[in-house]
């Protein structure tokens, strides 16, 4: 693992987007792993100044996102969807035919499940993933549990996820009660992986991510066997690596 603690959430987004910049340059057909959150937002920020610039080109890359709120409409603007044409889609040229996210209105569970590990097997490699991470360590909506996912699945949020994702919603009883996210084994058979973690509230998820044991009780602390992961953190996100 390599750990970057950041100067502050603009340090944090410029390093992050300036890796994906890297990737994409030196591979105009790469495949972006994206995940959604307040987290990343300064990355995509980052990419489509640096697109505006004329710097970066996105015409031929293939995205695949982490999941989405299982039974919300796309149009919803908490969808993940419309978070990821909000914040990046819409201001790049990337080929919509190219972008691909679970779709949450699909009634049948296992059928979406099954189509969305199919897209993520056609579209090969993954060659970077970026992440955020949950306050209790979760990845994609990659809850503590018994077991290490390994597919894409359904997710039951746990009462702390639809706490903390609540501020997006007019209150905590609308913030939906499942999600379809990519599984463990999806994250990690990306070839290099990216998380990004700011504010405090994430120092303790970030410090077990990185040095507590390997747990499906901190998702997170799977990406210590990745070969290829990079852990970018503003001051206070990385603030306990430092009280060691
Ligand atoms: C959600 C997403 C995660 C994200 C996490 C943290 O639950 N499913 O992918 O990492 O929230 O979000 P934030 O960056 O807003 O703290």
């Amino acid at each position: 693992m390599r750990i970057i603690r950041a100067k502050d959430y603009k340090d944090m987004s410029r390093k992050a987007a300036n890796i994906i910049s890297a990737q994409v340059i030196l591979k105009p057909d790469s495949v972006l792993g994206l995940a959604t959150g307040s987290s990343p937002i300064g990355t995509y920020e980052q990419l489509v100044k640096w697109y505006e610039k004329g710097d970066l080109d996105f015409a031929d890359v293939t995205t695949v996102n982490l999941d989405e709120y299982y039974g919300m409409k796309p149009e919803n603007d908490q969808s993940y969807h419309y978070f990821m044409h909000d914040h990046f889609f819409d201001h790049v040229n990337i080929d919509p035919s190219r972008i691909n996210l679970p779709n949450g209105m699909e009634p049948d569970e296992e059928k979406e499940c099954a189509r969305y590990d199919a897209v993520l097997r056609s579209v090969g490699d993954v060659d970077i993933q970026l992440l955020g991470i949950g306050r209790n360590g979760h990845i994609g909506f990659n809850e503590p549990a018994d077991d290490f996912t390994y597919g894409t699945h359904v997710v039951t949020l746990t009462a702390d996820t639809i706490e903390a994702n609540a501020r997006f919603f007019k209150s905590a009883d609308e913030v939906p009660r499942q999600a379809v996210s990519m599984g463990i084994g999806n994250i990690m058979a990306a070839k290099c992986v990216v998380l990004v973690a700011t504010g405090e509230n994430k120092a303790k998820a970030v410090y077990d991510t990185i040095r507590g044991p390997i747990t499906p009780r901190v998702p997170a602390s799977v990406l210590q066997l990745h070969p290829c992961c990079v852990i970018l953190t503003d001051r206070e996100a990385g603030k306990l690596m430092l009280e060691e």
